[in-house]
């Protein structure tokens, strides 16, 4: 079973920090031959080079998730360096913290841009060449706030839910072509990620609840293309708050009334 994975080829994108460097040089330990995405090319060239120097197969290739051209030649550098593509992992994403009724609506739309129309453009550029492989894996980096939202990151939420919906559909899409569709739903992982959204919200969230690293998170995609699954909630009590919402949202509505009160005084 271990080395299920060696010598596949994956993409990754946002793979210049966090979750996504972290999954680049887990699958790159594991034999597959990586292609990593991102608009920092110094931050990717630092992974490329960490991964070679550990005997990995690495490559990048600049590229902004909104700008649809850019994301469809990053997976077609797969076929084109290593003539096939097993995983696409669309990792690639940003939050922002504040209140719904004053958000921006620019970035209420770059966030829809980036998170879920990315995720959108690396499902059509990557679906036709696993159809004609009748093989392939994609996996999707969505978050436990796309099974329920929280307040202070409503928009946040809504790109999460939509890349759900996305995977849900896709996944019955192209069952019969042989592939598989996975979402992974992160709870607060420490990576730049809450630096970035401080950066552009009004509010600072620090991670809150139970906390992992990238690393386990990297893990935790490495094992689904070993043995895909459907859907991964990293914290597993989660699943508890998932089926209580849908359950009676009402309830859910009053414990998280409770919590957040405890945690985010003020909003
Ligand atoms: N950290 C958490 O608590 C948490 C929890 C649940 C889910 N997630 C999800 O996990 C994924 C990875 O986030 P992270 O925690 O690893 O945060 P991160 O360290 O900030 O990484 C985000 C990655 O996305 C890339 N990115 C942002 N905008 C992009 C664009 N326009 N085009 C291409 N790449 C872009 C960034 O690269 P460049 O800036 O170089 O382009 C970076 O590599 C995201 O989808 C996030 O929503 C995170």
């Amino acid at each position: 079973m271990r080395d299920a994975l060696k010598d596949r080829v994956a993409v990754i994108t946002g793979a210049s920090s966090g979750i996504g460097r972290a999954a680049a040089l887990a699958f790159a330990r594991e034999g597959v031959r990586v292609i990593l995405g991102a608009r920092r090319t110094d931050r990717l060239q630092e992974t490329v080079e960490a991964i070679r120097s550990a005997g990995g197969t690495a490559r990048s290739l600049q590229t902004d998730v909104t700008r649809p051209a850019e994301v469809t030649r990053l997976v077609r550098e797969a076929v084109t360096a290593f003539g096939r593509l097993d995983i696409l992992v669309n990792n690639a994403g940003l939050g922002y913290f504040g209140r719904l009724e004053s958000m921006p609506i620019d970035e209420a739309r770059h966030l829809f841009e980036v998170n879920v129309m990315g995720t959108l453009y690396g499902i059509q550029a990557a679906v036709p060449i696993m159809r004609s492989q009748q093989s392939g894996h994609i996996i999707n980096v969505a978050s436990v706030v796309g099974k329920r939202a929280t307040p202070g990151s409503g928009v946040y939420s809504a790109t999460k839910f939509a890349q759900v919906g996305l995977s849900e559909s896709l996944r019955l899409e192209v069952a019969d072509a042989g592939i598989h569709v996975s979402v992974i739903c992160p709870v607060s992982t420490m990576t730049e990620f809450f630096e970035v959204a401080a950066a552009r919200s009004p509010l600072k969230f620090d991670p809150t609840g139970p906390t992992y690293t990238a690393e386990q998170v990297a893990e935790v995609i490495v094992r689904c293309a070993r043995r895909p699954r459907t859907e991964v909630i990293l914290y597993p009590p989660a699943r508890l708050m998932v089926i209580l919402n849908a359950v009676s949202p009402w309830l859910m509505d009053r414990v998280l009334a409770t919590y957040w009160k405890k945690i985010r005084p003020g909003l």
